[in-house]
């Protein structure tokens, strides 16, 4: 007989399944869906590049958050071929899930030439294989996606600009940052809520441009984690060509909603503490 109450322990719980939970974007996720029963897959369990096994694909998720991916912008421009694997072969792994399905793009879909912030309207122009194979993996993603174009995240765990950061402040007196790429640093954590505002509160399906309030660029966001960590290191302010990086990034990107509803996320500066926060305790 079908019961109509089923086991009062899952009732309410949905089960959701977490890619790349070795990564910051994933842990901060783990940690926010914590009252759901939630599979949290680090690459070991299932590289992305490969379609699920059929453990995965049995069709009982109730959520996918997809945050694997390949992230070393630098690296794809000598290998775009193994980041589209993940970036897009990946995306289209986790659609083929068949459950509602969140994933993650980034600012690097826009060439920077804007001086007011970017809307989900504009048009995606990337400079760099990164931003190409992240344009795809969005298009992968398919309908029933929230996909979230988000920027400069940082966390308490992971390889991140704030960690960077404050290990050089430690080794050194003076940094060089660059000055010339203005966009906004956001906080995992506080991500990891507004994906929660999302899905929770089960908003249009599409693209979400989700970042941080405000904007800085990445020197002053180095001058401001030297404030706050308590760090006497100084910035040298540089501009991009002098570090002769292989991969181009906007010189402007900061992501802004146009969409009804949209979730707003505190300050970076707000971030940058709550991030700290978490460091030191
Ligand atoms: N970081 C940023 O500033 C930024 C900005 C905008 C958008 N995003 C997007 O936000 C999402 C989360 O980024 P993040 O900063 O949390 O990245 P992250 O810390 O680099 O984590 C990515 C995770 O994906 C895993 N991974 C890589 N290749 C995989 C594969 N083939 N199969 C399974 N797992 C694989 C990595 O595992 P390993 O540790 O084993 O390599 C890592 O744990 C990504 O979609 C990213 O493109 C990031």
């Amino acid at each position: 007989m079908e019961h109509e109450h089923p086991d009062p322990v899952r009732a309410g719980r949905r089960r959701v399944l977490i890619t790349g939970a070795g990564g910051q974007l994933g842990h901060a996720l783990e940690k926010a869906f914590a009252g759901d029963d939630v599979v949290a897959l680090l690459r070991g369990d299932w590289d992305v590049t490969h379609p699920a096994d059929s453990t995965l694909a049995a069709g009982d998720l109730d959520l996918v958050l997809h945050t694997a991916a390949w992230t070393d912008v630098d690296g794809a421009e000598a290998d775009p071929q193994g980041a589209a694997a993940v970036n897009v072969a990946g995306v289209a792994h986790a659609a083929a899930l068949k459950a509602p399905l969140v994933t993650f793009s980034t600012d690097y879909v826009f060439d920077g030439r804007k001086r007011s912030p970017y809307v989900e309207s504009d048009g995606p122009s990337p400079m760099s294989a990164y931003g190409r194979t992240k344009l795809h993996g969005e298009a992968a993603a398919g309908q029933n996606a929230w996909v979230l174009r988000t920027s400069w995240l940082f966390g308490s765990t992971g390889h991140n600009f704030v960690r960077t950061m404050l290990r050089l402040g430690e080794e050194r007196d003076e940094v060089s940052v660059v000055d010339d790429q203005r966009g906004c640093p956001t906080f995992v954590g506080h991500l990891a809520a507004a994906v929660r505002e999302l899905v929770d509160g089960d908003l249009p399906k599409g693209l979400w441009h989700v970042a941080a309030a405000g904007e800085c660029t990445w020197a002053e966001f180095a001058e401001a984690i030297f404030e706050d960590a308590g760090l006497a290191c100084r910035v040298r302010r540089i501009r991009s060509a002098e570090l002769e990086r292989p991969a181009r990034r906007p010189a402007y990107s900061v992501l802004r909603s146009e969409r009804a509803g949209a979730p707003t996320l505190p300050h970076w500066r707000e971030g940058l503490r709550a991030c700290l926060a978490e460091l030191v305790g």
